[in-house]
């Protein structure tokens, strides 16, 4: 971002990780989906100018993910994605005790916004992806 000149990052987290900063890092500390943090990302997706792209790499259950999703989906630019990450947990016998994760989220999700579509090419772009299903692309022309 500082080759190009601009973008910036919203980051949240429920605990405070480390003591970085830079110019173009806003750390929020609380939930992804408590209103006071969700007011603070409206007001400076409202303030930028360029596409917005959101990651969600949080709390991984079905539960949370599905809140998120339908949370910030009005955020995402048309043309910009949604990747929400880790949906193979939903996938490895290893992580069976962390089910129902981010996959039946995104699946609800994706059947009830046509606004957006799984870009298969981007999910599927190596053998194997930590993120199934996960590249949501918000539609130019829903
Ligand atoms: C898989 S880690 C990812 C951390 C970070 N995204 C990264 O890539 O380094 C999940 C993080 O989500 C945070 N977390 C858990 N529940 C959360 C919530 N409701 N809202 C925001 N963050 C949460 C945890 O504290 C943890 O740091």
């Amino acid at each position: 971002m500082d080759l190009m000149g601009h973008g910036s990052i919203v980051t949240i987290d429920v605990k405070k990780l480390h003591d970085l900063s830079h110019p173009r890092i806003t750390y929020l500390l609380g939930s992804s989906t408590a209103p006071d943090i969700v007011e603070q990302v409206r007001l400076r997706v409202a303030a930028s100018r360029g596409p917005v792209l959101i990651i969600l790499d949080s709390d991984h259950s079905q539960k949370h993910v599905a809140a998120e999703l339908e949370t910030y989906a009005t955020f995402v630019t048309p043309g910009s994605y949604y990747l929400v990450q880790d949906g193979v947990i939903d996938t490895l016998p290893m992580m069976h005790g962390d089910r129902p994760g981010p996959l039946p989220a995104i699946d609800d999700f994706a059947a009830r916004h046509a606004e957006f579509e799984i870009d298969h090419e981007r999910c599927e772009r190596f053998i194997i992806s930590q993120h199934p299903r996960g590249w949501l692309r918000r539609r130019t022309n829903p």
